[in-house]
């Protein structure tokens, strides 16, 4: 899809991937404890949900907790969790009023009972919702996901349901959380970080990487258009000659 933004045309990236981080240095800037900045990062992600469906992106997909995540301290993880659990009990309305589909990927297990039934409770009623597929990446790890994906395809070859001559690229992708989602054009990492952090592993293989230092609370509109600007810039070849 073509935008045209600040008197230029530009290609809008069907789905956006976004490293969110930087919320406790954020906090530590100001002399606030890191679940300041996880405050202030969460109300973030609202906005750039709606910026996103405004600006005709269709997949937005934000990393808010990994599986590595786990090692920080039980303050700081039953903080967040507890983020989590509010921001997606107050999603149903939020998602109506943008037309937002709300999905959940990661390994869901591992969380609160009361989290997991907001979650399904939230996919279902939102099923329908058109505008932008708002994705949430929860106890999410690439390698977790691919171990995953591997655990239930070996099951269903255990079942007669797959033979291995079968396995295609797509057999793959067909098993993993987003088996639904077309892979990301753009991926977004705040905070001078320049790594992926087991982030979409294999969904990335071909997606631009833009980097910028602005810490995620401080990320606006204006920062989500200079991505889009630079992804504009790029040259996709896929391994072709252009
Ligand atoms: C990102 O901010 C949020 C999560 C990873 C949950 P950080 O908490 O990683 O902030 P920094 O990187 O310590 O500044
Ligand atoms: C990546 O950020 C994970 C999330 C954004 C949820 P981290 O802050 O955990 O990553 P590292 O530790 O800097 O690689
Ligand atoms: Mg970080």
């Amino acid at each position: 899809m073509e935008r045209e933004i600040d008197g230029e045309i530009l290609t809008i990236p069907q789905h956006v991937a976004i490293i969110l981080d930087g919320n406790g240095r954020w906090a530590k800037k100001r002399m606030m404890p890191r679940s300041y900045g996880h405050k202030a990062g969460a109300q973030t992600v609202e906005d750039v949900c709606e910026f996103a469906g405004e600006l005709g992106i269709r997949y937005l997909t934000v990393y808010a907790f990994s599986t590595e995540n786990w090692k920080r301290s039980t303050e700081e993880v039953s903080f967040i969790m507890n983020l989590l659990r509010n921001h997606l009990k107050n999603s149903l309305e939020r998602a109506a009023k943008n037309n937002m589909q709300i999905r959940v990927i990661g390994d869901k297990s591992a969380l609160d009972k009361d989290i997991i039934d907001v979650i399904t409770d939230l996919e279902e009623k939102t099923r329908g919702n058109t505008r932008l597929t708002f994705t949430i990446a929860l106890n999410y790890g690439g390698r977790d996901e691919i171990r995953r994906a591997v655990q239930h395809i070996v099951r269903d070859a255990e079942d007669g349901k797959i033979v291995a001559e079968d396995i295609s690229e797509n057999t793959i992708a067909s098993y993993l959380d987003t088996h639904d989602m077309p892979d990301p054009d753009l991926l977004i990492r705040t905070s001078g970080e320049q790594r992926i952090s087991n982030y979409l592993l294999w969904q990335i293989a071909y997606s631009e990487f833009y980097f910028t230092p602005v810490l995620w609370p401080d990320f606006g509109k204006e920062d989500l258009i200079d991505a889009i600007k630079y992804y504009n810039s790029r040259d996709r070849r896929f391994g072709g000659v252009k």
